[in-house]
């Protein structure tokens, strides 16, 4: 029996949400930790949940919310830098996510899970990759034994991921990136969220980074097939070369909230599926389910 909360940081998010349901049905008490703080509406009278208001980047507020937490989830995120409302990745994901490390440490929280994603690298030409890479690099000099989870990309009802497929299926012709050969691996926000409450515990590990992706490789043009076959909808499918992208992206960054960013497109031209030698589903004994599988409950919440 946990008696000490464990704070999700982003808590409100579309990750942070599916961790802190598992986490209450597991019987354990949660914080959650987010700027516009929001208790679950599925909330039931016994359940230990609270929400506190707190900004990565304000030094008081995070030690105010880490107080007497027995493990600590960084699932906030930024995927677009705002620079007039102070939000840049370094603010986030590198100094952000450094602070919340060391003010664990210094909190004598056991456990620190960093959420992160796959294909995360120094040597990328993204700037939001090279800051993901940053931030981890940072969460382990100030707590080395935190534990970094990289998640493919996320589906499951109300994500963004097939909303944005959704809105493109309503064009008569489907644009792909490049010839839609990218792989992916995408992976149920409940299995990332399950994984995250098992690895959340006090038990010792074997391992402090883990890859999560579902238990298919798919072209991106085969997801998109997927999800138009369930759509009972048939459109062609229009390769369009990256460049043509980069030159979208570009002009639509001025926008307060661009519907697609330069860092979007380089992150379609590569891979992100699960690397060698890093911990999967298969340590933890969590079957993820497949896509396939999930479209009908995912896109009937739409
Ligand atoms: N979604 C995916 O497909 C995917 C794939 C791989 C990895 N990930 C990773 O998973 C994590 C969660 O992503 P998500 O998609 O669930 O994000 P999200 O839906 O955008 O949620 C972000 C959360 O962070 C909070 N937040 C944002 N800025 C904050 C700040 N300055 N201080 C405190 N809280 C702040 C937000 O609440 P407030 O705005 O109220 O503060 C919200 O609770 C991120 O690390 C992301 O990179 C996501």
């Amino acid at each position: 029996m946990h008696d000490a909360p464990t704070t999700v940081f982003g808590g409100t998010g579309f990750l942070g949400r599916a961790i802190v349901r598992e986490l209450v049905e597991a019987g354990r008490p949660v914080r959650i930790a987010a700027r516009r703080p929001e208790l679950p509406d599925w909330r039931e009278p016994g359940d230990r949940v609270e929400a506190v208001a707190c900004d990565l980047r304000d030094e008081q507020q995070v030690a105010s919310a880490l107080k007497e937490s027995s493990a600590v989830i960084n699932a906030v995120s930024l995927y677009v830098e705002q620079p007039r409302a102070g939000l840049s990745f370094e603010e986030i994901h590198i100094i952000g996510a450094g602070r919340l490390a060391r003010l664990a440490r210094e909190a004598g929280v056991t456990r620190l899970i960093h959420i992160s994603g796959i294909g995360t690298r120094d040597a990328s030409p993204s700037a939001y990759v090279r800051a993901r890479a940053a931030g981890e690099s940072a969460v382990i000099d100030a707590l080395p034994k935190a534990v970094i989870l990289r998640p493919s990309v996320l589906f499951g009802p109300g994500d963004a991921f097939l909303a944005a497929l959704m809105r493109l299926a309503r064009l008569p012709i489907m644009p792909l990136f490049g010839r839609g050969e990218t792989r992916l691996q995408p992976v149920h926000v409940a299995d990332v969220a399950r994984a995250t409450t098992c690895l959340s515990d006090t038990r010792p590990l074997e391992r402090r980074l883990f890859e999560f992706g579902g238990p298919e490789v798919l072209q991106y043009r085969q997801v998109i097939e997927q999800v138009l076959a369930h759509l009972e909808c048939r459109r062609p499918l229009l390769p369009v070369p990256f460049p043509v992208w980069h030159l979208l992206a570009t002009l639509l960054a001025p926008l307060p909230s661009p519907p697609l960013t330069r860092d979007q497109v380089i992150l379609m031209q590569q891979d992100t599926i699960v690397s060698e030698g890093v911990g999967t589903f298969d340590d933890l004994g969590i079957v993820p389910r497949t896509l396939h599988d999930s479209l009908p409950t995912c896109l009937a919440a739409r």
